[in-house]
């Protein structure tokens, strides 16, 4: 179930947090892993016997450079999983064109772009999985400019999966709650760990394996009449208000 043996995946963003958790499963599952990050660790992706590409996904050239460079070392392309992504909280009031943009280069025209440079290369039975994020689909105070270009990943995935869908390629994405990567425990950890007891129902932060393991599924065969869809990985916190999260609001309301 959910064997990979032989495809040949390409995970960006492999360096840290979900991109490395999936890059490791992935070479667990028998793939061949080729990691990209804007990163220089080569040493580390390869240590758990992945190749690796240096590459920032927010420049086309650089996105075509390594979907070929996959067909160029494994003689082909299965599966993408456009990973890699950035973060910064503000509230509208002090949003800054220039971080936004930085935002949509990396995620909207990152993702984009991997979709057209895969794509091109890739045969009927290949798989793109796209990191969208909890926050594209609800309103979270501070995060609009990151939220707006992680909106687009949704719709580039729903594009996509009629544009390629004729030419037997799944495209699917996997929204991430709060998990415990280096991203989300950047800023005020004890309040983000906090946030995910009180705010989700199962009452805790998810693991990076756990995003991993739906990521996996969705690249798989085992997902062969999956796509264009957005899988939510996030301990329910977008079903609604937790039973936990409503007792301290109504004890603190007075
Ligand atoms: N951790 C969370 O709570 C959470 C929640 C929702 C969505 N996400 C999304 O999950 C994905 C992975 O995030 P993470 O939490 O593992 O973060 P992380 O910071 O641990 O890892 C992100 C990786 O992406 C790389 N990267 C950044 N810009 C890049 C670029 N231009 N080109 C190539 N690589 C680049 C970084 O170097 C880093 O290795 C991101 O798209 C993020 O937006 C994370």
């Amino acid at each position: 179930m959910f064997d990979l043996t032989g495809k040949a995946a390409i995970v960006t963003g492999a360096g840290s947090g979900i991109g490395a958790a999936i890059a490791q499963r992935f070479k667990a599952a028998g793939a061949l892993v080729l990691g990209a990050d804007i990163a220089d660790v080569g040493a580390l992706v390869e240590s758990w016997g992945c190749q690796f590409r240096q590459t920032d996904v927010s420049i086309p050239e650089e996105m075509a450079a390594l979907c070929q460079a996959a067909v160029d070392r494994f003689g082909k392309l299965d599966i993408l999983v456009n990973n890699a992504g950035v973060a910064s909280a503000a509230p509208l009031a002090d949003a800054d064109p220039a971080r936004s943009e930085r935002f949509w280069r990396v995620h909207t025209l990152g993702v984009q772009s991997g979709i057209k440079e895969a794509g091109a290369r890739m045969k009927p039975g290949s798989a793109i999985v796209n990191i969208s994020s909890i926050t594209a689909v609800r309103g979270f105070v501070t995060w609009g400019e990151y939220a707006a270009t992680k909106a687009g990943i949704i719709s580039l995935t729903q594009t996509a999966a009629v544009e390629y869908g004729p030419a037997g390629i799944r495209v699917n994405c996997v929204a991430p709650g709060i998990i415990e990567t280096p991203m989300a425990m950047a800023e005020a950890p004890d309040m983000v760990a906090r946030n995910a007891a009180v705010f989700t129902q199962l009452g805790r932060i998810g693991r990076p394996e756990e995003l991993a393991a739906a990521v996996h599924f969705m690249a798989s065969d085992d997902a062969s009449y999956i796509t264009g869809q957005t899988l939510l990985v996030d301990g329910g916190w977008s079903t609604g208000p937790s039973i936990k999260g409503i007792e301290l609001a109504l004890s603190t309301s007075g």
